[in-house]
């Protein structure tokens, strides 16, 4: 097959996680006998540098002409000013809105190998497997703003439509998995979350009578997500919520720099990015975790491609190179750390000859 890759490497580790990414991309189409065109395109504070903009029309015309958009990170101190006129962080919000990407799902399965490096007990983290789909395109992050020397507000709105629609897609996934869905909300403060609730039971029930759907509130699911992750299998929820929950999530797995995502709509270009950010602390020193954005390469070659064997054919990859310890500093405890260029030569080479890589 041949497919149009839109590349956003965006700033800090961004350029760096996404090379991998791409070189891991073009391995596969070299196996399986596929033509990927890849096209990198400015997004971020390096576009605001190059042309004022966090998101520049070139940019969004090119990705949604493509056939799937592959996201590094954005933003970093340079452009952090809490008085700057525009901010890298606005460019990826707007390109998730046009291109109306409003199901984020962002899987946590933590690895075996890697489990040493995350804070929980290994006996809660044994059969962990959960996927959160985070609303991505409505509430507080699209409201009304406002300003004065006095006073701030950011106005959370959510429609009947925008939560059906990201309610039902998480349904849908649950069914190819334990069916199974927790809806998380604030339903015992925010009206936002009132109504939320009353839409996810009705289409739960209404749609889906083969999947149970129970409700939690934000605050004790943050506590239970780490006592008794196991207990989860979906959950939805929106838009803020979701990408808090998601970090504390990454911690299951044992680093920030593992979890992939898919931010994806109806009938349009499918997005994909690690859920970290720009780790400005780490950036430009070659040693960032790049199995985050490997792994959202291989949702994209999924979702957005349907080549699940090549897809697989990625995951499998990464599961061998943390099953054989090649792990980047955020993960290795003793002075063995690789560098992001040997972490994704780790993949490179059991893409290329799978069989013949040996522990
Ligand atoms: P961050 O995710 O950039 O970093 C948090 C911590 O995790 C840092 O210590 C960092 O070094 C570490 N980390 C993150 N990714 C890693 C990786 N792949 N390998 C190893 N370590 C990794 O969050 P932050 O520091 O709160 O934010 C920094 C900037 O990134 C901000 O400007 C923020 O707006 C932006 N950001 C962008 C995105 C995105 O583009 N999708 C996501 C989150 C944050
Ligand atoms: C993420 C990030 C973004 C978000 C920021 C950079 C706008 O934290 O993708 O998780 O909050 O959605
Ligand atoms: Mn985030």
């Amino acid at each position: 097959m041949h497919a149009d890759i839109v590349v956003l490497p965006g700033d800090g580790i961004g350029p760096e996680v996404t090379t991998a990414a791409v070189d891991v991309l073009q391995a596969v189409a070299q196996r399986f006998g596929h033509r990927f065109s890849l096209h990198e395109h400015l997004i971020g504070g390096a576009a605001i540098d190059a042309t004022g903009k966090p998101l520049p029309d070139d940019t969004l015309a090119a990705a949604r002409d493509a056939d799937a958009v592959l996201l590094g990170a954005v933003g970093g101190p340079k452009w952090s000013d809490p008085n700057a006129s525009v901010r890298p962080e606005q460019g990826l919000l707007a390109i998730r809105k046009a291109l109306g990407v409003y199901a984020n799902l962002r899987p946590t399965k933590p690895h075996p190998a890697a489990m040493g490096a995350s804070p929980i007990k290994p006996h809660l983290l044994a059969g962990v497997d959960l996927l959160v789909v985070r609303e991505l395109t409505g509430g507080i992050y699209f409201g009304e703003r406002t300003r004065t020397a006095e006073s701030a507000s950011d106005l959370c709105t959510y429609t009947v439509p925008e939560i059906e629609r990201v309610v039902r897609r998480a349904c849908l996934l649950a069914r190819g998995r334990r069916g199974h869905v927790t809806s998380v909300d604030k339903a015992n403060v925010l009206e936002t979350s009132r109504l939320w609730r009353d839409v996810a039971s009705r289409i739960a029930r209404d749609e889906f009578p083969d999947i149970v759907i129970e409700h939690q509130l934000v605050d004790s699911m943050a506590m239970h997500l780490l006592s008794k992750p196991r207990a989860y299998d979906v959950i939805v929820t929106e838009n803020m919520f979701g990408d808090i929950l998601t970090d504390e999530a990454s911690m299951l797995a044992g680093s920030l720099g593992l979890l992939p995502s898919a931010s994806l709509g109806e009938g349009c270009v499918g997005m994909y990015e690690p859920i970290h950010g720009s780790a400005p602390d780490i950036a430009g020193k070659g040693i960032a975790n790049p199995y985050g954005t490997i792994l959202s390469a291989a949702l994209l070659l999924r979702y957005s491609l349907g080549l699940s064997q090549e897809a697989a054919c990625i995951e499998q990859a990464v599961d061998d190179a943390l099953d054989a310890g090649v792990f980047t500093a955020d993960l290795a405890s003793d002075g063995t750390a690789v560098s992001t260029r040997e972490a994704a030569a780790a993949v490179l080479a059991r893409i290329a000859a799978p069989a013949q890589i040996a522990g």
